[in-house]
């Protein structure tokens, strides 16, 4: 093993304990600055999620607007999408995913826009065709090496589009709107399954105009977007670390606040609802709540089909809550997890496995033998943060020695405080 940022965690938590407030979301923060470089006028955010992630994305767009940042206070000064202009700028999107493909969109739909965007060495692995083809169907240019980062943008005016999408994907779907809303015409995008809805959540709030009619988004080109101020809720996929925390760990009560809900990502819950899970979701708004979690006997699940894109960034800690339910879990058609930041299903198999867990890796899931006790290790995160968050919660179950975790800081990428939050609600023997 290559250690590298090496952490000895916590061993036999006595209970998880006391109330927390959750990051911001980060699939919202990075909307919510996209959108606000496109609009013009002044954009405030409250509460931007400050992780490595998000600050990839604003440290590009502060190329094209004026960006001023009062701790997670944020002011984006823009003259709009249509004045912006750079030739020969390299972008770093560093490990997110999300900036690489919705960045590629704006960009590619802005004819003053001539660019490069590259990132970190799990960036450069991952598939773009998914943007690249629909995108240059459109009439963009975009040149890379074998689909992959980075990509060399040259933007110019497309056409609308008419695409069904042939994955789940929901930063696809967000780099086709961003760039139809740049076009001269009408595009409609068909989604079989259901992703993520920020951006189409968030477009009315600065102006613009999106329709759905039953799977079909249309929108209409060439808008201008309005500057807007906004407040970013809490994120339910870091949540889900906590939430399992409480779940495995006996004596454990938790409050967790100010969460935001939606029904394209409430499938953890959902799946943890079935496992038995005693959990009480107090709604405070009709897309905020407050979430209370106890230790729970559980049982195993199946989960596959429609339900995957809604829960598909918690299936690291879903296995991990799986090696502790009683028999067999078996999760399906996520085979999109083999390409997020790492390879989660080998990683999420060899790692917890090492641990004593009994998980065989598939070609799209796990099969899971619960329950399993888990036993010290040293574990590797491979740079994925949620890896490192899930390996971390593992730590908790385990009853003696150490577990060592290389490439635990990576958890930055969306969760800063991680280890913070987690010292202050982890009551040691
Ligand atoms: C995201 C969409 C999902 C998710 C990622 C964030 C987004 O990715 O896994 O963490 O903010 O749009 P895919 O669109 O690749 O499924």
């Amino acid at each position: 093993m290559n250690y590298e940022n090496i952490k000895s965690l916590a061993i036999n938590s006595a209970g998880i304990c006391g109330e927390l407030e959750m990051p911001s979301d980060k699939s919202i923060s990075h909307r919510a600055l996209i959108l606000g470089a496109m609009s013009r006028g002044a954009t405030h955010i409250h509460r931007l999620l400050l992780s490595k992630d998000c600050l990839s994305t604003l440290k590009i767009l502060s190329h094209f607007c004026h960006i001023e940042q009062n701790n997670d206070d944020i002011t984006i000064k823009s003259a709009g999408w249509q004045n912006f202009s750079c030739q020969y700028f390299t972008g770093n999107v560093g490990n997110s995913g999300t900036t690489l493909r919705l960045l590629t969109g704006v960009f590619a739909a802005n004819k003053q826009c001539s660019l490069t965007l590259t990132g970190d060495a799990s960036i450069q692995q991952r598939p773009m065709a998914r943007v690249i083809d629909p995108l240059t169907q459109m009439g963009a240019h975009i040149k890379s090496y074998h689909n992959k980062a980075p990509l060399h943008i040259t933007g110019t005016a497309l056409h609308p589009c008419d695409y069904a999408m042939p994955i789940a994907s929901a930063q696809v779907k967000s780099a086709l709107i961003l760039a139809a809303l740049q076009t001269s015409g009408q595009s409609k995008i068909i989604e079989k399954t259901p992703t993520r809805n920020h951006t189409e959540l968030m477009l009315p709030l600065f102006g613009a105009h999106i329709q759905k009619e039953n799977n079909t988004l249309i929108i209409d080109g060439n808008q201008t977007l309005t500057a807007t101020t906004l407040t970013i809720p809490g994120d339910i996929s870091s949540a889900a670390f906590f939430i399992a925390a409480s779940l495995l760990v006996p004596n454990s009560c938790l409050l967790l606040k100010n969460i935001n809900m939606n029904d394209t990502r409430n499938g953890f819950l959902e799946a943890i609802k079935k496992m038995g899970a005693h959990i009480e979701i107090d709604l405070i708004k009709n897309d905020l709540a407050n979430i209370l979690v106890r230790s729970s006997h559980l049982t195993a699940v199946k989960i596959g089909g429609q339900q995957i894109p809604s829960l598909i960034d918690e299936l690291p800690i879903l296995a991990l809550i799986a090696t502790q339910a009683q028999g067999t879990t078996v999760i399906t058609d996520a085979q999109e997890l083999k390409v997020k930041e790492s390879n989660r299903i080998d990683i999420v198999a060899e790692q917890l496995n090492k641990m004593g867990a009994c998980i065989t890796p598939t070609a799209d899931g796990f099969i899971i033998q619960g329950s399993t006790p888990l036993t010290q290790a040293c574990v590797d995160s491979y740079g994925d943060h949620r890896i490192g968050m899930m390996l971390s919660i593992a730590s908790l179950l385990v009853k003696k020695g150490t577990v060592l975790l290389n490439r635990a800081q990576c958890v930055d990428i969306s969760y800063p405080h991680f280890y913070r939050d987690l010292a202050r609600i982890n009551r040691t023997q």
